[in-house]
């Protein structure tokens, strides 16, 4: 196994093997975490990414491939400390909670529905969406793309301008999330 600490390196949501591996995200001694497992095992990545590591300045992930014993892995994982860490806040990661990343990892979403307005790190016709969460919660980002009529708007926006983003109401939150996760 190996580990990666910093903001640039890959986000392990994004899946460029479709089908291939499972998803959950959850809690790992109280920090959130993103954790991938191969859906054969022994058969692709199994990671971790901690996310909210030192207040958003770092990611953490742990990684390796092709390690048959995933339940060993899993309780490396639900092991690990950070000094910001609570223990009493721990998942049961077992097997069947992880879904399925179909088809459309977060790069391949964010192009095909976003980018054309949106970039990854700077304003383009919309405003850079990499510090999102720090202002929106991720429900609010997903009923402003899927129903943004359900949103109440500060005065400053106005409707015209509310309207320059794209509104896609079949895109599930799973997707949005993976959209999100991918630009953080
Ligand atoms: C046709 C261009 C276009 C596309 C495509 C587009 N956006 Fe936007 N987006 C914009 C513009 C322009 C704004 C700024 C709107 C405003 O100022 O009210 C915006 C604003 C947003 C905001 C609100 C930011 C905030 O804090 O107010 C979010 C979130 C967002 N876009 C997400 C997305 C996501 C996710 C996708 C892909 C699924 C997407 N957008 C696709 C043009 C686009």
């Amino acid at each position: 196994m190996n580990f990666n600490l910093g903001l640039y390196s890959r986000s392990v949501c994004d899946n460029d093997e479709p089908n291939k591996h499972k998803l959950k995200r959850d809690t790992v001694n109280g920090l959130i975490a993103y954790i991938v497992i191969p859906v054969v095992a022994g058969q692709g990545r199994i990671e971790m990414s901690i996310e909210s590591f030192k207040n958003r300045e770092q990611r953490f992930i742990i990684s390796g491939r092709d390690i048959i014993y995933t339940d060993t892995i899993l309780d490396i994982f639900k092991s690990i400390m950070f000094s910001e860490s609570d223990e009493t806040q721990n998942p049961l990661l077992t097997y069947d909670k992880f879904n399925l990343i179909p088809d459309g990892s977060g790069r391949s979403l964010f192009r095909n529905y976003c980018a054309s307005c949106h970039q990854r790190h700077m304003d383009f016709i919309g405003p850079n969406l990499q510090n999102i969460l720090s202002t929106r919660s991720m429900d609010w980002v997903f009923k402003y793309i899927t129903d943004r009529k359900s949103i109440v708007f500060k005065k400053k926006s106005s409707k015209k301008e509310q309207l320059r983003c794209i509104e896609n109401p079949s895109l599930s939150k799973e997707y949005i999330e993976r959209i999100i996760e991918y630009l953080n």
